[in-house]
């Protein structure tokens, strides 16, 4: 089922229906191992701690609100994707969750590819030492100087996502005396569920070249004839945020009827299909997400069935994820500055961050947990809203939640899985500093994006 964002504009307290939040937990104090980092725990204290540091020591050092990164989870997350679709296929982590140097060194290191949208990422990608041949250059509407400097610096592939878009990239690379690696991205008409915003291989909307009415057909057509383009391979993605394998199966299906029509036209068997990201993450612990190796054996069966009924040799298949692998790897940490109780109806707990380092709230009508976590409580637990520090009502963070009724101004509460979408997505609203993304491993924590400053923004502002 689709939503729209914002029922009544900016937020009003009364839009939800009664009852669509869960019963107050059984414990306040547990932290349900599928929403948070690997090694987050509870110490002997009360305090929780991650990569062995606790959240007082990280909150002195690094400031609230703040984004920690447990990079032995990251690392551990990254290997079981690699791990599961072994060397037949080809994981790119999807930069727009979340990209800094250290995550592209990281993956590096972990054997994955990576899949990158615009100028800024592919320079933040290379100047790590990402090797260009393991990077897919994105987007709907790459400008000329992206498409040269993704051709220049050498990019393994560029996926290809209008008909303008193919004689453009033809073009430049052969002024530029070389043959671009491509793949046509193609909308296949399934609409993911999820939030609408988001969905993205239904038709009706900005990406892709439709497989409907032959124009995916006539696309290959073209890009086959043009001397400055190689294509390799047909790519589909769904959506975000996706539990259900179905839609997945029926893009799988469609490209590789594609990849059927091709080979009876032309002659060619394409050897690559990219089947995107969009594999969903717990928020709450109601969701229920896939493993990576249960996604690469349903893909690969998918993928090698279809083909074998259209007598054609299996492609290589590539996959995207950028949530599943970051999403959970990461907790924004926040003091608790102001509490507002609504007899009857729930208490706001304002913090020092807000939408402009959590927008998912206010733009998806997305669902978060929260944790009181400089100690434990032993009081009832309250109904509360978790809401920022902006000016304007619908900046929400967590919308319901349960933490202890004692919670007072200076305690420290985490959100857990905010580590896709969140700092990527950050904005100066109202002249926010955007908070640091802190990397904890083995008791040692460091800094892989600094806070911003007072400086930074005059900076810009050049008067
Ligand atoms: N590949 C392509 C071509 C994509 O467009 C995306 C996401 C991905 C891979 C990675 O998807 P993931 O595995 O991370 O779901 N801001 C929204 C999500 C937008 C996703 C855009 N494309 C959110 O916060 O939910």
């Amino acid at each position: 089922m689709s939503r729209s964002a914002h029922p009544a504009g900016p937020r009003h307290a009364d839009v939800w229906p009664e009852g669509h939040y869960s019963a107050p937990p059984a414990d306040v104090n547990a932290l349900d191992p599928k929403v948070w980092a690997q090694t987050v725990t509870r110490t002997d204290t009360g305090e929780v701690s991650v990569g062995g540091i606790g959240v007082a020591t990280l909150a002195e050092e690094f400031g609230t609100p703040a984004y920690f990164v447990d990079e032995t989870d990251f690392r551990a997350r990254a290997r079981a994707w690699r791990t599961a679709f072994g060397h037949d296929a080809d994981v790119f982590y999807a930069g727009k969750a979340f990209l800094s140097r250290a995550i592209v060194r990281w993956l590096h290191e972990e054997g994955l590819n990576l899949d990158v949208c615009s100028g800024g990422e592919l320079t933040t990608a290379l100047s790590a030492g990402m090797p260009a041949d393991r990077i897919a250059f994105h987007g709907n509407n790459k400008s000329t100087d992206e498409i040269t400097q993704a051709i220049e610096a050498g990019v393994g592939r560029i996926v290809l996502d209008s008909f303008q878009e193919i004689v453009r990239v033809a073009h430049i690379a052969q002024s530029l005396g070389t043959r671009q690696r491509v793949q046509i991205r193609v909308t296949v008409g399934v609409e993911a569920h999820t939030h609408e915003f988001i969905a993205t291989a239904h038709e009706d909307q900005k990406f892709g070249i439709a497989l409907a009415d032959g124009q995916a057909a006539e696309a290959v057509r073209r890009a086959l004839t043009l001397d400055g383009l190689e294509l390799i391979g047909i790519h589909s993605h769904i959506g975000s945020q996706i539990f259900d394998m179905a839609g997945f199966e029926v893009a799988a299906r469609r490209v590789v009827a594609l990849l059927a029509a091709v080979r009876d036209e032309h002659g060619v068997e394409l050897p690559e299909i990219d089947l995107g990201g969009g594999l969903g993450i717990a928020y709450t612990s109601d969701d229920d997400p896939r493993e990576p190796h249960e996604i690469a054996k349903a893909l690969g069966e998918i993928v090698t069935r279809e083909c074998e009924a259209a007598k054609l040799r299996t492609p290589r298949i590539s996959v995207e994820p950028g949530r599943a692998i970051v999403g959970p790897t990461a907790f924004t940490l926040y003091e608790v500055g102001t509490i507002k109780p609504l007899e009857g109806l729930r208490t706001y707990v304002s913090v020092d961050g807000g939408m402009s380092d959590n927008i998912r709230t206010a733009l998806y009508d997305a669902e978060y947990s929260v944790a009181l976590v400089s100690r434990t409580s032993d009081a009832e637990p309250m109904l509360v809203r978790v809401v920022g520090k902006h000016c304007e009502s619908g900046d929400i963070v967590v919308k319901d939640a349960f933490l202890p009724s004692d919670l007072a101004p200076g305690d420290l509460i985490a959100v857990p899985a905010t580590g896709a979408y969140c700092r990527s997505m950050a904005s100066n609203y109202n002249h926010a500093l955007r908070p640091p993304v802190v990397a904890v491993r083995d008791g040692e924590a460091r800094v892989i994006v600094r806070r911003e400053t007072e400086e930074d923004l005059l900076r810009l502002d050049v008067g």
